[in-house]
């Protein structure tokens, strides 16, 4: 049996869902970024069953989804006047903001720390669905802990079967990575480039912002280097396709834009049209796909990193970092500015 999923356009399909959430229950449901799988963020037992049905290891927070910005203090303290205007020009969107907790919301949650990861998703349905929760949803990506998001429905059922109660599908999410994570709970720092360009924060923090070094056990998590990944081996290239090895016959090639690479036992470009938006809004989607093929291995191309080629770039490496083992925890993760 796989779970139910339902169009996040049928009122009634939502309605049921605000119910299995009011009781206990988990949904999957769309945001703009990547699909979550969402419980009542006041609710410990249900947070716990995340945990659970995601394997996802007790010390990595899950991010608080509010319908409205004006939610934020009833799982964070905001007082912070840069939160607000971020909150004011990115919200809803792409953005998680990392902030100092309330304490009413369960450790469980926030792994014990004392911050919280907080954002208010863009799609119209995570809102309406929070709205009718009456709750806030403390939601990852719904997929087992360490694998690619998904980006539909089908991607869920598939990942989590009938562990969830529901799934809304409301399409193919519309950016493909997920948010950009700032802390304001120092200095500002970027725990996890995403569907935010940093461009953007920095223009309208006035700043240059550092981004965290990925490291294997960090205090912030989520930021563990072995993460987004396939099951197959994947490298990134130097170059294009054409610097790749002659013996392809076994090799899958991600390509940015439209490529003449031949050979390949199969090639997904991400971006027809050569556009940065495109390339991040499927590559989930391919990744899984030249996963399912059974191959040896996935040659990607790497792509500029500005805009959001940063967060493509980060979660390729990431994806590829299983390719030489596991690096031992550095037990205090040092930042590392710009990248
Ligand atoms: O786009 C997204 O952010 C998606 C959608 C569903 O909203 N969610 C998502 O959640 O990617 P997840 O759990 O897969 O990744 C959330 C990351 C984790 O790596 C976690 O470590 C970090 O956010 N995080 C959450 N709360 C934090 C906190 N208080 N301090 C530092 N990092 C935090
Ligand atoms: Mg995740």
């Amino acid at each position: 049996m796989s779970a139910r999923i339902r169009p996040a356009t049928d009122l009634l399909a939502l309605a049921d869902a605000a119910a299995v959430l009011q009781r206990g229950g988990l949904v999957a449901f769309p945001t703009e970024t990547v699909y979550g799988l969402g419980a009542d963020a006041f609710d410990a037992r249900a947070v716990a069953r995340v945990f659970e049905v995601k394997a996802r290891p007790s010390f990595d927070p899950l991010i608080v989804h509010l319908a409205e910005a004006a939610s934020l203090d009833w799982v964070a303290v905001a007082d912070d006047p840069r939160a607000a205007a971020l909150a004011a020009r990115f919200w809803p969107g792409p953005l998680t903001l990392v902030l100092q907790r309330r304490p009413e919301l369960p450790d469980i949650v926030t792994a014990g720390l004392d911050t919280v990861g907080v954002r208010v998703p863009a799609h119209p349905a995570a809102r309406a669905l929070i709205a009718a929760a009456g709750t806030p949803l403390a939601a990852p990506s719904a997929n087992p802990f360490g694998y690619v998001s998904p980006t539909t429905a089908e991607h869920v059922a598939d990942l989590l079967g009938d562990a969830v109660e529901v799934v809304l599908d409301g399409g193919p999410c519309r950016v493909g990575l997920e948010s950009t994570i700032l802390s304001l709970a120092g200095d500002p720092v970027i725990l996890r480039p995403g569907g935010l360009p940093r461009e953007a924060l920095e223009e309208a923090l006035g700043m240059k912002l550092p981004v965290a070094a990925a490291a294997d056990r960090p205090l912030a998590p989520g930021q563990l280097l072995k993460h987004y990944a396939t099951r197959t081996p994947l490298a990134i290239l130097d170059a294009r396709a054409d610097a790749a090895p002659a013996d392809r016959g076994r090799l899958g090639l991600l390509a940015q834009g439209p490529t003449r690479a031949s050979g390949f036992a199969a090639v997904e470009v991400l971006a027809p049209d050569g556009a940065v938006e495109t390339a991040a809004a499927r590559l989930f989607a391919a990744l899984r796909r030249l996963d399912a093929m059974g191959l040896d291995g996935i040659l990607a191309e790497p792509c500029a990193e500005t805009g959001l080629g940063h967060a493509i770039m980060d979660r390729l490496r990431r994806a590829s970092s299983h390719l030489g083992g596991a690096a031992p925890p550095p037990p205090d993760p040092p930042l590392r500015s710009g990248e």
